[in-house]
């Protein structure tokens, strides 16, 4: 089954990918069986430190790739049991495939039109529990939440049109509204 398959092959594939593709639907359609042939291939990149969750977030974000221009950023990313984040957007599509454990994501729509400063409405459209082999792709605009609701580190496998420190995104809270942008400590992989 393993084909040597390694993280700069799976980069070569994104670009060819990317620069073909009429369509964001297009790229992450695509890019998810890339994404599983990576996972299915991780010998050729994991490593045990991508298990190593930061004590004070309960999770951390190992930089894999990231083009010169920002663009195509690979992660691996792990969650420690009971990490819930917030509800939070990408500012690019992104793609998400299972590498370990699981991660329980709850998917949102943005419903406002963005015109209250500072103020956003969110609706839910649905969760997924990726494990293992699954892949799950998200537009641009998507919000979402991560959990790990197992007893078990989980390790998934991240790609997005553009690293997310170079994008406006931002968190919700889905209480009262308030929207704030935001930023992450990366570590390099
Ligand atoms: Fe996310």
């Amino acid at each position: 089954m393993s084909e040597h398959y390694t993280v700069q092959n799976y980069v070569d594939d994104l670009q060819a990918t990317v620069a073909a593709a009429e369509s964001e639907s297009e790229i992450l359609s695509k890019v998810r069986p890339l994404a599983q042939k990576l996972v299915e291939n991780r010998d050729t990149w994991i490593k045990p430190e991508h298990y190593e969750v930061n004590d004070e977030r309960g999770s951390s974000l190992y930089v894999l790739h990231e083009g010169k221009d920002h663009t195509l950023m690979v992660f691996a990313a792990c969650f420690r049991p009971g990490r819930v984040t917030p509800v939070h957007d990408h500012g690019t599509w992104a793609v998400v495939a299972g590498v370990d454990g699981e991660e329980k994501n709850t998917i949102y729509l943005r419903t406002d039109d963005g015109s209250k400063p500072g103020y956003g409405e969110i609706q839910f459209r649905g969760d997924k529990v990726v494990r293992h082999g699954d892949a799950i792709g998200m537009p641009a605009g998507t919000f979402h939440t991560v959990s790990n609701e197992s007893n078990e580190v989980s390790v998934s496998l991240h790609t997005y049109g553009m690293n997310t420190n170079h994008t406006v995104r931002c968190q919700i809270d889905p209480e009262t509204g308030k929207v704030d942008e935001f930023k992450i400590p990366l570590r390099e992989g």
